[in-house]
């Protein structure tokens, strides 16, 4: 069976997409740096299949050491998650993020070029849309970024956009998610973030679990259901199935193939903290505060290019999102720390 490289693949969504190769029958291949990931993570996802990962411990600008993996390993396609991913600290510290997510990337391209590997699958996000006009999004709306890291993904994009007229042997799959949530149902593996969560749903969870006293709720008076701010969560599980896919369509596409990968339900933060008492019957105490800078109203997809090129469609519902989300965080108050 074909090797797959894992970039990030000890990360949060990496992880469960190592998982899901593994069980399709790919050997797979991780690279990872360990900078926002523990290597417990693919101990799990090896406990969880009762199969084997091959691991180095990485960085993908390190192209030699890259080029080395090339040659032992041969490797058909390339699914690539590393990359650093909280929008308020890339405000802060913009040359760590075009130096690890572009120049990262390119470092991994050349690398790829050079050993005949052209079939890629790439992380993006739906941020590359910014503030979008209407809502639902389809693939072809207007992209720009409000900030360096939506800035990075804008950039590889057209990177590997300029790639693709450059050689017609690579294939490119961009995939754009929206609010990926939720963990494997075995409460074994899901997101570990490290420090305070950016993110609502860790952070809902560690408020239930104990972990903070209260989640502030950023901005009441959004043009939206309730006036909170509305996204297109998404299960994890159902995510790096999209990938799976990918990866087995790869060779039946040319150039650059781009999907939203959404559910196409957008639900406001009250609704999410609503939905996630009921199903687990925690408190979550919250207070309103203001707006976030940077965030828009309203976000969500319209993924039915991916189900129609990439037969893929989000089968799991909010209640499995939040039932696995706590699970994970119940199971493990600490992470992988524990
Ligand atoms: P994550 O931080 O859990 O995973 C990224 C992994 O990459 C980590 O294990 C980290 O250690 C590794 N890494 C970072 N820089 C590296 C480098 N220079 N060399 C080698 N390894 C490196 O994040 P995630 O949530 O799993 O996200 C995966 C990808 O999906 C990222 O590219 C992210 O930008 C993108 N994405 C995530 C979301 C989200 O909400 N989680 C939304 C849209 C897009
Ligand atoms: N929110 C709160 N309190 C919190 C955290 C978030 O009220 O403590 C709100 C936000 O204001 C927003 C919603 O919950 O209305 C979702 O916020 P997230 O931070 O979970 O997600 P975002 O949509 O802001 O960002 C995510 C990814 C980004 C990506 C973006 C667009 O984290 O990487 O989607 O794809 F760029």
């Amino acid at each position: 069976m074909a090797k797959i490289l894992v970039t990030g693949g000890a990360g949060y969504i990496g992880s469960h997409t190592t998982l899901l190769l593994l069980e399709a029958g790919y050997e797979v291949v991780v690279i990872d740096n360990l900078s926002n990931s523990s290597l417990e993570s693919l101990r799990r996802v090896e406990q969880i299949t009762d199969k084997r990962v091959t691991f180095y411990k990485v960085d993908l600008r390190e192209e030699n050491k890259i080029n080395d993996i090339f040659t032992e390993h041969e490797i058909e396609s390339v699914v690539h998650f590393a990359g650093l991913k909280a929008v308020g600290e890339s405000t802060e510290i913009p040359l760590d993020y075009y130096e690890q997510n572009v120049y990262g990337t390119l470092s991994l391209l050349k690398v790829m070029e050079r050993n005949n590997c052209f079939n890629i699958v790439f992380s993006s996000s739906a941020t590359v849309y910014g503030d979008p006009a209407s809502v639902p999004i389809t693939e072809d709306f207007p992209i720009s970024a409000t900030n360096p890291y939506g800035r990075t993904k804008l950039f590889i994009e057209e990177i590997l956009r300029d790639l693709s007229v450059s050689n017609d042997k690579w294939r490119i799959v961009l995939l754009r998610y929206f609010n990926p949530i939720g963990a494997h149902e075995s409460g074994l593996i899901g997101e570990d973030p490290q420090g305070i969560p950016n993110n609502l749903m860790p952070f809902v969870s560690q408020v239930a679990v104990g972990k903070r006293d209260k989640l502030s709720v950023f901005g009441n008076d959004y043009d939206t259901v309730d006036g909170t701010g509305v996204r297109d969560y998404i299960h994890v599980v159902d995510l790096s199935d999209a990938h799976v896919k990918s990866v087995e369509k790869i060779k039946e596409f040319e150039g650059v193939s781009t999907f939203n990968l959404g559910t196409g339900n957008g639900y406001s933060v009250l609704q999410m903290i609503d939905a996630f008492i009921k199903e687990t019957g925690k408190p979550v105490p919250f207070s309103i505060e203001p707006r976030r800078p940077g965030d828009i109203a309203e976000c969500w997809a319209d993924a039915s290019l991916a189900n129609q090129k990439l037969d893929w469609k989000a089968e799991r519902g909010l209640s499995e999102m939040i039932k696995d989300t706590w699970r994970w965080q119940n199971q493990n108050p600490n992470g992988y720390d524990n």
